[in-house]
């Protein structure tokens, strides 16, 4: 579904990430663990086409190089950016409002707003208010919800669980699992919190200074003492 070809990102000379080659299949759900800076939201950010970069990115076949961020949206393949990037001063229901504006029918966009509601009812019971007023994790439902009213069938999510309450990191794990089994929408989550990245995917890669060190199940690397010691932060 997804193939991103020896992508390349530079900032002003630096490198952040540096020929990264990887797949999503239809309905799969991996996740991109590595340390601060790694270069994890670069790559993602680089799919979504808000970095230019080098390399390819294929999505259902047709390359996404150059291709307008709206467009990307638009083809189904959805960012929902670290610290979840909302409208402060506009209330719940108009961050999920925005989220829909790529689709134009009104009643995809009611239908949209029902299954937010059903997998957040918590947000729902919230709607008419500020965005700023919600708590961390009423937020990240929210960066969640409006990312899922533009109806991905791809959803790329960066950092969903950080700064988190392990009662809100649990319902946040919980609504994820939901998405990918549920919705049945591919995933791509990027994960400092190693243990909700190797619950919630199939696959897992592990990014590292730019680059890829390991593609592999959840089980192996959770079985690997040296990966588990580097990148799980146990020993
Ligand atoms: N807009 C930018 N201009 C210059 N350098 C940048 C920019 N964005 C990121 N970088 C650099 O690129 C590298 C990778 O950053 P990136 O944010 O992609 O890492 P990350 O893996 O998402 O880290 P974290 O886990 O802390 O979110 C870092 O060295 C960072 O300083
Ligand atoms: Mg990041």
């Amino acid at each position: 579904m997804l193939e991103v070809r020896n992508l390349s990102v530079h900032y002003q000379g630096a490198i952040a990430v540096d020929g990264v080659s990887l797949a999503v299949a239809q309905g799969e759900a991996v996740s991109i663990i590595g340390p601060n800076g790694a270069g994890k939201t670069s790559l993602l950010r680089a799919i979504s086409g808000l970095v230019p970069y080098a390399g390819d990115v294929r999505y259902g076949g047709t390359s996404l190089l150059g291709m307008r961020p709206d467009r990307i949206v638009r083809a189904g393949l959805v960012h929902c950016p670290q610290a979840g990037e909302l409208f402060g001063e506009m209330t719940v229901e108009e961050n999920l409002e925005l989220g829909a504006y790529t689709i134009r029918d009104a009643q995809r966009t009611r239908d949209a707003m029902e299954r937010v509601h059903a997998l957040f009812p918590q947000l729902w019971d919230r709607r008419s208010q500020l965005a700023t007023t919600l708590s961390g994790g009423e937020r990240q439902m929210l960066a969640i919800g409006r990312s899922l009213m533009s109806q991905p069938r791809l959803l790329m999510m960066d950092e969903p669980s950080l700064g988190l309450s392990p009662l809100m990191r649990d319902r946040i794990q919980d609504s994820i699992q939901r998405i990918h089994q549920e919705w049945n929408l591919s995933i791509i989550l990027v994960e400092q919190d190693s243990a909700l990245a190797l619950e919630v995917a199939q696959r897992v890669y592990i990014l590292d200074s730019g680059h890829l060190v390991k593609e592999a199940a959840p089980e192996t690397i959770a079985a690997d003492a040296t990966l588990r010691e580097v990148y799980l932060g146990v020993g």
